[in-house]
């Protein structure tokens, strides 16, 4: 997590800093500093706290046009002002702003004191700036080559010393764009903080670093080869990354869930009904077994993923924590297919998933949003969400539209392998945004709901078959934005202990739709009743059987089975959003968290 930017060119550069710090803040905000850099001299301010408590202090300090600056998200050392970034060398000649973890910055911190390195902060990072010390002989890129060599671990780090007038950035395993302006470069975590200032970028690859000076810029690896790559284009626009009148990005964002499925959607089916995906690489006649893996929202995506894809292609697929499936030495086998699911393209226990099922010889496809992210560029093919930016550190319109992706790789794998199109999903598939659209329409029924459980101690999330993942992603809602204490279980294992806990406190939200599996909903809707706990069901009908049972009603439109976990996450993507409003909470940035999950 955490975000660096930093800018060499000829406009002030502290209110450049603090305002691409402001966009960067959904990847963490528990601290924040800047290092500008001014005929030989630097200066430094940090904060415990928001960006906006830095601005002040950044804005007061000497003018310069050469400046890095860092938003935290600790992983090594409390949130606190001295480990806050941008942290410096013993003599404050050289300063530093990371994202990553140093993996052995105890080893590499024991030797640095037993040379006399003097540290102040219980960061990993402070490591690289004495490390860069020591290497240092008037050549700030060749010192900072040297000290990564001895890192285990992720950076992406910008790194300014008051003896040249330069920036030298360079990543392994955190993103790094580079920002090109006429006379003036920009680098940043993400594109969104370089896209007011231009929309031509250059991706960094691992183990690349880029020195900015004082009218270009020179990419190169790590043995100090040059280094030719694209210039590409951002296909955002600015406005895209505004709140457009909505109170938090968090609602604008699945208000845009309509057009984004559209996006998803768009070119990949023709007149036909003949799915259009330009999967290359992959030979999906030769696919036998697939894997999923991915981490939270992502993660839920992929159990709805498995029921898809079996469902539709008929193709046997697992599911796993990106987490796990690193670690566990997987099997992987001919004609194996590993799928990363992920919004960000840089969550790193996915990424590692994704290396490490390469390494074992898998096919690898990407379903992402974040165009030109890590992921993107290392899978051998890919669907872009084309979902827009998604700023809200929950997710909301990239569940949707990963679950859309799902859809169309399952039947684009059944097209392959000879299998009849299925006309009236693809038909379904279609109608999904004004379905959508008819459900974003009734928010304020919604909204009522919200007031009348917002201070609910305890929910469960119950549904059965492919409900079952948006049981839980409806519980990761709630949990993320209200600090609510919310599970989400097949329905059918309430009998096998959850039940214990439901008395007239308890609050019980209920999958109800009109599947093969209703008759047996009821039931558990019952046995929940029966001791008193109170339910929210999300029905397609406000029946008898229903209204006998809870006046907490949640109707959406009917739908094929396939798509029932994209209509259900929009009503209760919005009981999160309303409770978490209702209760103060910064519902863009809720506490401990980050968007993008770019460390272990
Ligand atoms: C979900 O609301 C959270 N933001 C989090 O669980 C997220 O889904 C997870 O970190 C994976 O992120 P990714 O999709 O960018 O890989
Ligand atoms: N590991 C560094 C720290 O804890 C950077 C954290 C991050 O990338 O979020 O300060």
């Amino acid at each position: 997590m955490c975000g660096i930017i930093a800018y060499f060119g000829k406009k002030d550069v502290a209110p450049i800093l603090i305002d691409g710090l402001k966009r960067l803040e959904y990847r963490g905000y528990d601290s924040a500093g800047v290092c500008l850099l001014n005929n030989g001299e630097l200066f430094m301010a940090k904060v415990k706290g928001r960006v906006s408590e830095l601005e002040k202090l950044a804005l007061n300090l000497k003018h310069s046009n050469i400046g890095i600056a860092h938003t935290r998200w600790a992983t090594h050392g409390e949130p606190s002002e001295v480990n806050a970034h941008p942290h410096f060398d013993c003599k404050n000649e050289i300063a530093v702003v990371h994202n990553g973890i140093i993996e052995n910055y105890t080893t590499l911190k024991e030797i640095l004191e037993k040379e006399g390195h003097k540290f102040i902060s219980k960061t990993d990072t402070e490591v690289l700036s004495h490390l860069i010390e020591k290497f240092y002989n008037n050549n700030l890129e060749e010192a900072v080559t040297k000290a990564l060599e001895l890192v285990v671990g992720t950076f992406g780090i910008a790194v300014v010393c008051k003896k040249e007038n330069k920036i030298v950035v360079a990543r392994r395993g955190s993103p790094i764009v580079l920002g090109v302006g006429e006379g003036e470069n920009i680098i940043a975590s993400d594109a969104v903080a370089v896209l007011p200032f231009t929309k031509k970028v250059i991706y960094l690859n691992d183990n690349e670093m880029v020195v900015l000076t004082d009218n270009k810029y020179e990419i190169k690896n790590f043995d100090g080869q040059i280094v030719e790559k694209e210039i590409d284009e951002i296909k955002w626009t600015a406005a895209e990354i505004e709140k457009k009148g909505f109170k938090h990005f968090m609602l604008k964002e699945i208000f845009e869930q309509p057009a984004s499925i559209e996006n998803t959607l768009r070119g990949r089916i023709d007149e036909n009904l003949n799915i259009k995906l330009s999967i290359d690489n992959i030979d999906l006649k030769s696919i036998k077994r697939i894997t999923i893996v991915a981490c939270g929202t992502a993660w839920h995506a992929g159990l709805i993923g498995k029921y898809l894809i079996e469902k539709i292609a008929g193709i046997p697929t697992d599911v796993d924590y990106a987490s796990e499936f690193r670690y566990r030495n997987p099997i992987v086998r001919e004609g194996d297919l590993v799928i990363a699911i992920s919004q960000s393209g840089e969550t790193a226990d996915t990424l590692a998933a994704l290396r490490e099922a390469k390494l074992k010889g898998a096919k690898t496809l990407g379903i992402i949003n974040v165009v030109g992210s890590t992921i993107g560029r290392e899978v051998d093919s890919g669907i872009y969400l084309h979902a827009g930016p998604e700023i809200a550190v929950a997710a909301t319109k990239s569940f949707p539209c990963m679950l859309t992706g799902l859809i169309l790789f399952s039947l684009f794998l059944a097209q392959a392998n000879g299998k009849d199109a299925d006309k009236e999903l693809l038909e379904e598939l279609n109608s999904l945004p004004e379905k959508i659209q008819e459900i974003l329409d009734k928010s304020q029924d919604i909204l009522l709901l919200a007031k009348k459980f917002k201070d609910t101690k305890n929910f469960f999330f119950l549904g059965r078959g492919v409900n079952f993942p948006s049981a839980l992603e409806g519980a990761l809602k709630l949990k993320e934005t209200s600090y609510i204490h919310a599970e989400g279980y097949p329905a059918a294992e309430m009998k096998h202990g959850p039940i214990a806990l439901v008395d007239p406190e308890l609050v019980s939200v209920f999958f109800a739709m009109n599947d093969h599996t209703y008759a047996k909903i009821l039931s558990n809707m019952e046995e929940v009743r029966a001791r008193g706990g109170q339910i929210i069901a999300v029905v397609n009908e406000a029946n008898s059987d229903i209204l006998n049972l809870t006046k907490n009603v949640i109707v959406v439109p009917k739908c094929r089975e396939e798509l029932m976990p994209i209509i259900s996450a929009i009503p209760l993507q919005l009981l999160a959003y309303y409770i978490a409003d209702l209760r103060g909470f910064d519902v863009d940035k809720p506490k401990n968290l980050a968007k993008s999950v770019t460390v272990e």
